[in-house]
C-alpha cells in the first residue's frame, strides 16, 4: 500500500512509544520506575466523578452540539473573566476531546505552504509535527537553559518574517518546567501586534506554578482578538483519560474549526461535558493539594539530580518535568536514556524527542510518588557513574 506523501511529514509523541517499550521490559519481569509520562498520579476528584455519573445516569449520552454544550461554553468564559480579567463570549469558546485537537484544527485552519510558525524549541512534540504536516514552515526559537528556559526576545524578533502567521508560546512548559514572565509575554504581544501575527498560547499547566504567576498573553489590551488560547482539564484535575479541552479563539476561526470538529469526532461526549463543569464551578481544594504535592517532588528530584556528577538541573517554576542538562556525563542523550530504560530501568525521555535544542537533556516527569522519584534517583545516579567510570 502506497500511503499519502503528507503522512510522511507527521510526527508523533514519543512519550507513548517509550511508555510500550517499558512496558514490553515489565512483561518480561523487569521492574522499571517510570518518569517518563506527563499526567497527574492522583485520581479524579470525586465531585467529578460524581457529576459524570449522574449525568450518564440522565441521559446526557447522545450527539451533541460539536462546538460544545452552551452551559460548559458559558462556564469556561467566566473562569477566563475571573482569572485573566478579560470578557469572552462564550460564542468563541470550543470544547474538544482534550486540548490536543485544538493543536491540529487550528492549525490545519490557519497554516498553508508558504506560511511560517515560530514556536519554542524544545517543545511538546505536536507542535513541530502539526507544522510540518500542514505544510507551512516549522521556524524553532531557542529556549535557553541559561535563561531558565525562556526565549531571548531579540532571537525571536530576527525570526519573524513577513511569512510568519503564527506564534507558538506554551507557559509553564513542556518539556522544560519554563514559565514566561510577564516581560516575556509583554514583549511578545507587541511583535505580534506590530506584524499582524496570531498567537498560539497553551497554558494547560496554568494552575502547576511554584514561584510567581501564570501571565496569560490573552489577558493584554487588544491580544484576546489574536490568541488561539488552549487550555483543558486533564492536568489541573488529574483528567487526561477523559479527554476534555477547549479553546478560545478569535472569531474567524470559530466556524472552521467547528467544521473540522463536525468532519472527525463530531462532538465531545456530553456527559464528560458536564464533570467539566463540576471541575470548573465545583469545590478546588484538590488543585493547590496536588500542586503542594508537585512542589515537594520537585525539590526531591532537582536537589537529587543536582547531587549526580555529571547532570545539572535547573529547579523549574512550573508544570511537574525537569530538563536535567547530561552533556557532561559524555555520552548522547538518546544512548543515555536508552540505558537508563535497558539497564537501569528507568523510562525517561531524550531531549531530542522535543526538538533539536533539545540535545544533550532528558526528560524527567515527576509526576510520581516519592517513592518512586527516589528509586529512579538511585538508578540514574548508578546508571551515571557506570557511564563515568567507562571514559
Ligand atoms: C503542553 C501540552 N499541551 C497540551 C497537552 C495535551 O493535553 P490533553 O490531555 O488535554 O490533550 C499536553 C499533554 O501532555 C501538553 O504537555
Amino acid at each position: 500500500m502506497k500511503l499519502s506523501k503528507r503522512m510522511a511529514r507527521l510526527g508523533t509523541e514519543t512519550a507513548f512509544q517509550v511508555l510500550a517499550r517499558a512496558q514490553a521490559l515489565e512483561a518480561k519481569g523487569k521492574d522499571v520506575v517510570h518518569l517518563e509520562i506527563g499526567e497527574p498520579d492522583f485520581d479524579t476528584p470525586r465531585n467529578i466523578r460524581d457529576a459524570a455519573t449522574e449525568a450518564l445516569n440522565k441521559g446526557y449520552t447522545h450527539y451533541c452540539n460539536s462546538q460544545g454544550i452552551v452551559p460548559v461554553r458559558v462556564e469556561i468564559a467566566r473562569e477566563m473573566e475571573k482569572t485573566r480579567g478579560v470578557s469572552v463570549d462564550p460564542q468563541r469558546v470550543i470544547v474538544t476531546p482534550g486540548a490536543k485537537p485544538i493543536m491540529f484544527y487550528s492549525i490545519l485552519a490557519l497554516l498553508d505552504r508558504g506560511d511560517e510558525a515560530i514556536y519554542p524549541n524544545p517543545l511538546y512534540p505536536i507542535y513541530e509535527s502539526m507544522i510540518n504536516f500542514s505544510g507551512a514552515r516549522a521556524v524553532p526559537v531557542r529556549l535557553h537553559e541559561e535563561l531558565d528556559f525562556r526565549f531571548d526576545i531579540d532571537e525571536l524578533k530576527s525570526k519573524v518574517t513577513p511569512r510568519t502567521k503564527l506564534i507558538i508560546l506554551n507557559s509553564p512548559h513542556n518539556p522544560t518546567g519554563g514559565v514566561l514572565e510577564e516581560d516575556d509575554i509583554r514583549a511578545i504581544a507587541e511583535i505580534a501586534q506590530k506584524h499582524n501575527i496570531t498567537v498560539f498560547s497553551d497554558e494547560v499547566y496554568e494552575h502547576i506554578i511554584y514561584e510567581g504567576k501564570h501571565h496569560s498573553i490573552a489577558s493584554l489590551p487588544g491580544m484576546l482578538d489574536r490568541t488561539i488560547l488552549l487550555n483543558g482539564f486533564s492536568k489541573t484535575y488529574a483528567m487526561t483519560g477523559w479527554r476534555l479541552g477547549y479553546a478560545v479563539m478569535p472569531p474567524e476561526l470559530v466556524e472552521p474549526v467547528v467544521r473540522l470538529i463536525t468532519n472527525s469526532v463530531s462532538c465531545t461526549a456530553p456527559f464528560i461535558q458536564y464533570a467539566g463543569i463540576e471541575a470548573l464551578t465545583g469545590p478546588q481544594d484538590s488543585v493547590p493539594k496536588m500542586v503542594s504535592e508537585f512542589k515537594k517532588r520537585r525539590d526531591l528530584i532537582v536537589d537529587g539530580l543536582n547531587q549526580i556528577p555529571g547532570i545539572s538541573c535547573r529547579r523549574p517554576k512550573g508544570a511537574f518535568y525537569v530538563f536535567p542538562n547530561v552533556r557532561k556525563l559524555g555520552v548522547d542523550c538518546n544512548q543515555f536514556a536508552d540505558y537508563l530504560l535497558n539497564e537501569a530501568g528507568v523510562a525517561t525521555l531524550p531531549g531530542t524527542h522535543f526538538g533539536r535544542y533539545g540535545d544533550g537533556y532528558i526528560r524527567l516527569s515527576y509526576a510520581t510518588s516519592q517513592e518512586n522519584i527516589k528509586k529512579g534517583l538511585e538508578r540514574i545516579s548508578s546508571a551515571a557513574a557506570k557511564i563515568r567510570s567507562r571514559r
